[in-house]
């Protein structure tokens, strides 16, 4: 069953997940969406600012997956190919968008979209994700930044480019709870940086090198160490070398 989105659209908001986690916190449903023309505090992944730009998207939606804990990865993977397969058809050379996990998304190696999974567990599992995506659609606010119509088409509209998002993200999460997680993340690497790129990867104040070597089962990072060993990456900070 695909979800179904309740859009509430807003000029201005602080930041599209603060609105929806307080939603969720009063027990709104799954699928309620909230989408603004504009943040003022947008917020990225590691306590970075989110900078706008005009007529780029700016959306978030609730979810209660109500999986495990350490599932909740499979949620970025879910939502990355979701934005590449929105994405790919608008750009000139389709092969120029590439995933960087764990949620970014790059044109010709400048990024053009993010995504911010904000979650609260019950018991061990996961009681709502707000899952938050910024795609710079036309404009890219700073110089490392690139947007959609930079490399492709003008978009047909931010309403209509949303709506076929929240579509192509419904369908992938719904495959995703029937159990059919394997092909997602085939999907995820066929868009994914190439195996054997190099990394940096920051877990806390710790950092390691090592080589991209794609995902594991639970969308975690496989990375390569120099001793030939594999180590896993649940959550960090991805830098390419
Ligand atoms: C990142 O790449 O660091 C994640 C960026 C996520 C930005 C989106 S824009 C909509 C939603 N509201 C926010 O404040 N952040 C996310």
């Amino acid at each position: 069953m695909a979800i179904d989105c309740a859009i509430q659209t807003f000029q201005s908001v602080s930041s599209t997940q603060d609105i929806l986690r307080e939603l969720a916190e009063r027990g709104a449903a799954e699928g309620v969406c909230i989408h603004a023309l504009e943040q003022t505090a947008g917020r990225g992944r590691h306590g970075r600012e989110w900078v706008a730009g005009e007529g780029n998207l700016f959306l978030s939606v609730l979810l209660r997956p109500g999986c495990p804990a350490r599932e909740i990865g499979r949620l970025s993977i879910v939502t990355g190919l979701a934005l590449v397969e929105t994405m790919a058809p608008l750009l000139h050379e389709p092969g120029s968008l590439k995933l960087k996990w764990p949620n970014d998304v790059f044109i010709d190696g400048k990024k053009c979209a993010g995504i911010l999974i904000e979650s609260a567990l019950k018991g061990g599992n996961v009681d709502y994700a707000v899952v938050g995506v910024g795609v710079n659609i036309a404009a890219g606010p700073l110089p490392e930044t690139t947007f959609i119509e930079a490399h492709g088409v003008k978009v047909m509209g931010l309403e209509a480019f949303r709506d076929l998002f929240l579509q192509k993200f419904g369908h992938t999460y719904s495959e995703w709870q029937k159990g059919n997680f394997a092909e997602i993340r085939e999907g995820w690497l066929r868009h994914a940086q190439e195996k054997g790129s190099k990394l940096l990867v920051k877990v806390g104040d710790k950092a390691e090198e090592g080589l991209f070597d794609g995902i594991d089962e639970d969308g975690n990072l496989l990375l390569l160490l120099p001793d030939g060993r594999h180590k896993v990456i649940v959550a960090g900070e991805v830098y390419p070398l």
